[in-house]
């Protein structure tokens, strides 16, 4: 266990339990990074409350214990009942070379190890990829990379759109177009566009639109199954290629989109039915879920099945939630789904728990997020006023990475050059998503996302290059430095020991929330120490060759943090810079 916090926090646990007579699996020491010491411990309020005793007798009696002697070099009991610790140095250090000595930095595994569907990207066929997927598909990959690094088995899964009464006018388009192999996909937007405009243009069209869609439900007329197929493929090519550049995990063989639950709805409605949850309103088949109301105030129902006899959304996504608990076991159910969705998924898992379902310990989590705004505050568009194309701001993204490294003037190749700028590019475009807290809104701004200063990825790939070139030019092997037990005695070696120790409190804190942000600010952290660190210690220079090995061995730690955090937010360092 590598995180000094997390240490104490056990030895705290066991000194309230010795000296309250609770059992330690009740308590929690509340212990935190504290400006005025190393860490401070809360949990004794919280304890003298629940025991009517009073706070600081409790604090000092843990104290008194002398259960932090060995790893503390001050202990104070501050206020109504803080405890305020400062560790010993020998203590830091050996946290520190247990933290280097593993592959995982510290971080511990999960405690329970789940089977995770995370639900992400989720676009439509047919349709660009605009503004709005970014945030699901940067902020999903990272959560997916991160599960996955504490241990669970994690499925991805792509709810693509591909179903429904629009495919009806598409593949009519498609038919007027002279048939399979006539279409290209490569920019799905015009084509969605053209099918609209004829619909809406033209009764005979309509007509034919809606006759197509009964076609393709039956699921048995060759060649409409034939040009529905092509249209999912050639929008499955154009995804891969959106996915690829943009550097996330997310392939073809990971969508599982609306289609392939439509032979699973009858069944589950049939189960609705027989635990008495299936009603009828205004023709309708719902389920009335309690606690939602419409703006009217009003009992609101989810629908899932239309009047017409149609499946739809909620149809679809209460039989995924069947899907996702008994055929792949899984017990966490993460959406990550624009805020916009939230009643409608709300009210699908609790149709779910209605049912029987949804039931610990398999739950379902939306993590939702806010818009993208662009300078006028609105929905970030294009030129041409539409919602700005995803593909446009990856390859704006790169385009922006080069321009960087061209005017930094690097002595790197072409090629080196180029993959640089990809690498800077797509940093900057994930990492201005990711350190935002994904709730709230944020304004898209190119020159601040790319700017080498402050907390952006560019900064703190700088930051990775920087440590990178210091062991070039002591011509030391980084490995060479990792059973190294460093000395801190300088405040900011001190300062930056903190920091990377509390990356596995950092990483977890972010899974505990699913915001990414967390670990972001903490990243930036570990940078900021550790420039403050590089500026007050030299490493290399004359006259420091005592100190050497040690801050050696702290920058090699440092840039593994960075590499190994960004990594996990699905962001590349370059050795470089
Ligand atoms: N395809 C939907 C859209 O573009 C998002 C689907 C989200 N996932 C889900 N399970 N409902 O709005």
């Amino acid at each position: 266990m590598a995180d000094p916090l997390h240490t104490i926090a056990h030895t705290l646990r066991d000194a309230f339990a010795a000296v309250t007579g609770l059992p330690a699996a009740e308590i929690d020491p509340v212990v935190r990074p504290s400006p005025r010491a190393d860490a401070q411990a809360n949990g004794a309020l919280a304890l003298a409350k629940q025991l009517d005793r009073n706070p600081r007798e409790l604090a000092e009696a843990v104290v008194a214990t002398g259960a932090l002697a060995s790893v503390c070099s001050a202990v104070e009991v501050a206020g109504p009942g803080f405890i305020n610790l400062t560790f010993t140095a020998r203590f830091l250090a050996e946290q520190l070379a247990a933290a280097a000595a593993d592959p995982h930095l510290g971080v511990r595994p999960a405690e329970v190890v789940e089977t995770a569907v995370v639900d992400y990207s989720a676009p439509n066929v047919a349709k660009e990829m605009h503004v709005g997927h970014l945030r699901t598909t940067v902020i999903g990959d990272a959560l997916v990379r991160m599960l996955e690094f504490v241990g669970h088995t994690v499925v991805r899964e792509n709810h693509v759109g591909d179903w429904g009464t629009p495919f009806g006018m598409l593949i009519e388009h498609v038919v007027d177009l002279g048939g399979v192999g006539e279409t290209d996909l490569s920019d799905p937007g015009g084509f969605y566009k053209q099918a609209r405009a004829k619909f809406d243009a033209s009764d005979e069209f309509k007509a034919r639109a809606r006759e197509r869609v009964t076609l393709l439900q039956g699921r048995d007329d060759d060649s409409t199954m034939a040009i529905w197929q092509q249209l999912v493929d050639q929008s499955a090519d154009y995804f891969d290629i959106v996915y690829g550049r943009l550097g996330v995990l997310l392939r073809r063989n990971d969508i599982v989109g609306e289609s392939f639950y439509q032979p699973y709805m009858p069944a589950m409605l049939a189960r609705l039915e027989t635990a008495g949850l299936l009603a009828e309103s205004d023709g309708a088949k719902v389920v009335w879920v309690p606690g939602f109301t419409n703006r009217e105030g009003e009992p609101l129902p989810l629908i899932v099945q239309a009047r017409t006899g149609g499946f739809n959304y909620a149809t679809s996504d209460l039989t995924c939630v069947i899907d996702r608990v008994e055929r792949l076991h899984a017990t966490l159910l993460v959406y990550v789904v624009g805020t916009p969705q939230s009643q409608h998924l709300q009210m699908v898992f609790e149709a779910a728990r209605m049912l029987g379902v949804l039931v610990p310990p398999a739950r379902a989590v939306h993590v939702n997020f806010g818009n993208v705004l662009g300078d006028d505050r609105k929905m970030l568009k294009s030129r041409s006023g539409e919602p700005a194309m995803l593909l446009d701001l990856v390859d704006g993204a790169i385009a922006r990475g080069r321009a960087a490294v061209a005017e930094r003037n690097t002595d790197l190749d072409e090629v080196e050059r180029a993959e640089l700028g990809a690498v800077i590019g797509i940093g900057a475009l994930k990492y201005a998503e990711l350190s935002s807290d994904r709730i709230k809104d944020y304004v898209f701004d190119w020159d601040r996302m790319l700017a080498f200063d402050g907390n952006t990825a560019p900064y703190l790939q700088y930051a990775h290059a920087r440590i990178c070139s210091i062991f070039r030019r002591a011509d030391v092997d980084r490995a060479s430095v990792r059973a190294v037990v460093p000395t801190l005695d300088e405040p900011q070696e001190r300062a930056l020991a903190l920091q990377l120790l509390q990356f596995d409190a950092a990483v977890h804190d972010t899974l505990d929330k699913f915001s990414p942000h967390r670990l972001c600010t903490h990243l930036f952290d570990v940078a900021q120490a550790f420039t403050s660190f590089y500026e007050a210690c030299p490493v290399l220079k004359d006259g420091y060759e005592a100190t050497r090995e040690s801050r050696l061995a702290l920058c090699d730690l440092t840039a593994r943090v960075l590499q190994l955090g960004l990594a996990l937010l699905g962001i590349d360092v370059p050795e470089r810079m």
